[in-house]
């Protein structure tokens, strides 16, 4: 449960290697976290992560196998961190894969796969966390989104596709949590320098991981249900969204 100041006191990630989670949870180490639950592939890639978070004073940090490709195996992580840790304030889906989109359109099975990670994985990861969020009366599901769902561009509409999707099925499972006492952060970042924009030149409005992380962290003081990183974002995509689509066409290519 959130201290009295409104602080989460504890958060699992799903997608634990996240540069953007790793990010947002110093941040909420330095506001008096005191438990993280890093979920994902490779526990051992998370341990440098796990212990900046200790050393930055998160008193429980746990690692845990998580792979958003095997969604039979989601309700039994989910419900074991659940059993091991009765309260979560807050549940973040953080993974998430670029691709190329030259390649997936030259391999189909790819594209499948991709949208799998990114938008079954999260579907099916999510509904096996809302059962506990309900029973909790509290807690809120972060999904990390991106621009590229708001305004699906040529040059990677399989990602973009998969990103639309998933803020869809969040701000639908958003509504449907009214009542309840959970809720839903939908997060809206443009280009993040982290490690899955590595091998890129920056977009418009580079941001880093560290400055969405501020926005997710003040969304979710606000209790925000969307959060446009940077903030400018929104106003640019309120218009971008209504271009007519030949004028889109050459806003993206020139992009
Ligand atoms: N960076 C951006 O410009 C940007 C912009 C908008 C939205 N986003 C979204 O923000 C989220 C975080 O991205 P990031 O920038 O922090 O990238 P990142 O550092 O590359 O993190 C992505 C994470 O997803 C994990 N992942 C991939 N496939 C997985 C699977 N099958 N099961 C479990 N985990 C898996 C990766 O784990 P491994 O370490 O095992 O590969 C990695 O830790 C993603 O959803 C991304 O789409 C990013």
């Amino acid at each position: 449960m959130r201290d009295a100041l409104g602080s989460v006191q504890s958060i699992l990630v799903l997608g634990g290697g996240s540069d953007i989670a790793a990010a947002t949870c110093e941040l909420l180490a330095a506001d008096r976290c005191r438990t993280v639950i890093l979920a994902g592939r490779d526990p051992d890639a998370m341990e440098p992560t796990a212990q900046r978070l200790r050393a930055a004073g998160v008193t429980t940090v746990e690692t845990v196998r998580f792979d958003a490709d095997a969604p039979e195996s989601h309700a039994e992580v989910i419900d074991g961190v659940f059993s091991h840790h009765s309260d979560i304030d807050v549940v973040m889906v953080a993974f998430g894969i670029l691709g190329n989109q030259d390649e997936l359109s030259a391999d189909p099975a790819a594209a499948a796969r991709l949208v799998g990670t990114n938008f079954s994985g999260a579907v099916s990861a999510a509904l096996a966390v809302v059962p506990h969020l309900r029973r909790q009366a509290h807690g809120t599901l972060v999904f990390m989104s991106s621009v590229a769902g708001e305004r699906v561009r040529a040059d990677n509409f399989v990602y973009g596709s998969t990103k639309a999707g998933l803020d869809a099925f969040a701000q639908g499972l958003g509504d449907s949590l009214a009542g309840s006492g959970a809720s839903v952060m939908v997060v809206r970042p443009g280009f993040v320098r982290t490690s899955m924009t590595a091998h890129m030149e920056d977009g418009p409005m580079a941001t880093t991981a560290e400055a969405v992380a501020a926005d997710i962290i003040a969304g979710l003081r606000s209790g925000a249900h969307t959060v446009w990183s940077p903030a400018k974002l929104r106003p640019v995509f309120m218009v971008l969204r209504h271009l007519p689509r030949p004028l889109w066409r050459k806003v993206a290519a020139a992009r």
